[in-house]
């Protein structure tokens, strides 16, 4: 999704804009461009369709200098991908420059006003209407037009503005849409994402909703839609630019898929108890545990997946109805949300737009929130409160396709079927101490199944010119294979779909024929002749099966799978963590073979900051 950078200080404002594009440039983007302001007050604008690499190549035909800018890469909403819908935008004279992420939902009513009152508009976007506004609403001081423009705007939005009367000064302003700032040295910096500060600084200030800054070489000045001043402590990120650094591998994705072991450890570790029925990081007291009554569980994508898998877990293991939801379904079906209900959002980065309004949906009815997220600090942790996040320890994730983060958010499913199984005594302490125990071992296991890679490859390069590609399992597995067939489309473009292995017969069984490949996930001990049988239905149609499964089950599938990939053997519960690890290389291997940019896939967007 579109990404803001803006920079005001004693360097020259080009490489340090387009250092920091670059930085972001993993949210997936279409188009680019930069504002600066050069000397006598000119503010100049470049901007090119495409790659970083077309606007670097448009400023090297035609450069551009000056000490303060604001740059953008746009990921198209309002208007087709093209140099004039790319950001910044300006007002008629060129004398106000914006770059802004989100919507504006009143833009067509805007633009008609603002056209009669002479505006002339060149562009498609819903953004335009902001630099015409500000200019029309312009008195001389930015901060009070802001002041008097923001009210005017619905929807979301981060903005970055600069203007000619004041050259000295950059400003920035937050809706609904993420936006740091952070001041070192004499220079000041925004960005709507960590990662494009981290070269620069390491401490960073969040903005808050309907708040303004300015940044200028005294520093920076935050104020609330009021135009009281505010004070914020600088937060300080902990991990480094190498995070968020291929370090040797090819793509962010394989990088980040061999990162899970690490990264299952971060997050289990620090709640590993250290006495019997202890956890103290679960935010959720013993009788209110013993009293709940239902959970419902909302995100999107892969982190909907993960929150399937909790279903099946919590479900099973602590005894208690669970309703999981796709966000943008859960906010306009009008739920029902009752006394001693626990709500739980899952978010890889916390900003995702229909998991946050879904949260606030859920505060607005009053409910218990508990927010599971990788971003520390990002809005849905704020709104929810630090007390009640739940931290995945998963680090930087830079790829489009999620990994690591899917990979924690189940960690952290189980996590929370145990502990509360074990806490509303649903679980013995026998059957409690066996889980944990699988989860302190899971991380060396899950090493051992990234050897799994070659192979993969192997079967990825024999498999790349498949069309369809049916992804199915049972209980967990079924959960598992949802993840499957989203990774595989997502970076491949290969049409995958998933299904619960007994639902074959019901109709999708009709397309399978010789040379379909179905990929099975059997890792569920007490499914195995279940999803055998139906395996056999479907090689029986000439269908081809690769095999995931428990090195325990694997000789079951011989005669019936072309390609078998074991994984070692570990509880029930735990197995889809690692049965997930060839899913992904699967994924990955597949993309490679056919010549996909496997962490920028097309259309795609790391952060879904719009509806
Ligand atoms: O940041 P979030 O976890 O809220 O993102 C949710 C989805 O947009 C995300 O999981 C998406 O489906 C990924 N591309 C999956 O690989």
């Amino acid at each position: 999704m579109c990404g803001i950078v803006g920079y005001i200080g004693k360097q020259p404002a080009v490489p340090v804009l387009m250092d920091g594009l670059e930085k972001l440039s993993y949210r997936g983007y279409d188009s680019a461009g930069i504002a600066v302001m050069e000397e006598h007050h000119h503010i100049n604008v470049r901007k090119a369709k495409g790659k970083l690499e077309n606007l670097r190549s448009l400023l090297v035909k035609s450069p551009v200098a000056g000490c303060m800018g604001i740059g953008h890469t746009r990921w198209a909403t309002h208007g087709e991908p093209n140099d004039l819908n790319a950001h910044p935008h300006t007002d008629v004279q060129g004398g106000i420059a914006v770059v802004h992420n989100g919507i504006i939902e009143n833009h067509e009513a805007l633009r008609r006003y603002l056209t009669a009152q002479g505006a002339v508009f060149v562009s498609q976007t819903d953004t335009e209407v902001i630099a015409h506004l500000l200019k029309y609403l312009y008195c001389g001081d930015m901060k009070e037009t802001l002041l008097k423009a923001l009210p005017m705007l619905e929807g979301s939005y981060a903005l970055g503005v600069i203007c000619d009367a004041e050259s000295d000064a950059l400003y920035c302003a937050r809706n609904d849409s993420p936006l740091v700032v952070a001041w070192e040295d004499g220079n000041g910096y925004l960005a709507s994402d960590i990662p494009a500060l981290l070269a620069h600084t390491r401490d960073v200030i969040f903005l808050e909703d309907k708040q303004i800054a300015r940044l200028d070489a005294n520093g920076i000045a935050v104020c609330d839609a009021y135009g009281n001043p505010c004070y914020h402590e600088p937060f300080h990120v902990e991990w480094d630019l190498d995070c968020a650094e291929k370090g040797g591998y090819a793509h962010y994705m394989l990088k980040e898929i061999h990162e899970q072991p690490e990264a299952l450890q971060k997050t289990y570790a620090p709640r590993r108890p250290h006495l019997p029925g202890e956890y103290r990081w679960l935010p959720v007291s013993l009788s209110e545990a013993q009293s709940l009554r239902k959970i419902s569980i909302v995100a999107c994508g892969s982190a909907y997946h993960a929150g399937v898998v909790g279903k099946y877990a919590i479900e099973r293991l602590a005894r208690l109805p669970v309703e999981v939801d796709i966000a943008s379904e859960y906010r306009y079906r009008d739920p029902v949300i009752g006394p001693q209900e626990l709500f739980v959002a899952i978010s890889q980065s916390g900003e995702t737009a229909d998991t946050l309004a879904a949260l606030r949906e859920a505060k607005r009815r009053g409910a218990r929130v508990l927010v599971i997220c990788n971003v520390v600090g990002s809005t849905m942790t704020r709104e929810a409160g630090e007390s009640n996040t739940l931290y995945t320890y998963a680090g930087p994730e830079i790829a489009v396709a999620s990994t690591k983060a899917y990979m924690t958010q189940t960690e952290m499913m189980l996590m929370l079927a145990i502990a509360l199984g074990d806490l509303r005594g649903t679980l013995s302490r026998s059957r409690v101490e066996e889980l944990l125990k699988g989860l302190e071992q899971l991380p060396v296991l899950a090493e051992k199944t990234l050897q799994a890679e070659e192979m993969l490859q192997r079967f990825a390069s024999l498999a790349s010119q498949k069309k369809h590609v049916f992804f199915v399992g049972r209980g967990m597995d079924y959960a598992l294979s949802m993840e499957a067939a989203l990774k595989l489309k997502e970076v491949s473009y290969i049409f995958s779909e998933a299904y619960a292995a007994g639902e074959l017969k019901h109709g999708p069984i009709a397309l399978l024929k010789p040379g379909r490949l179905v990929v099975a996930t059997i890792t569920q001990s007490g499914l195995l002749e279940k999803t055998l049988s139906n395996l056999r239905e479907v090689t029986a149609r000439g269908a081809s099966v690769l095999a995931i499964c428990r090195e325990s089950l694997a000789q079951k599938l011989e005669g019936i799978a072309q390609q078998i990939i074991a994984i070692p053997d570990t509880d029930d519960w735990l197995a889809p963590l690692l049965a997930v690890i060839p899913l992904q290389l699967f994924a990955y291997s597949m993309a490679v073979v056919r010549g996909c940019d496997v962490d920028k896939p097309r259309n795609l967007a790391k952060s879904v900051t719009v509806e």
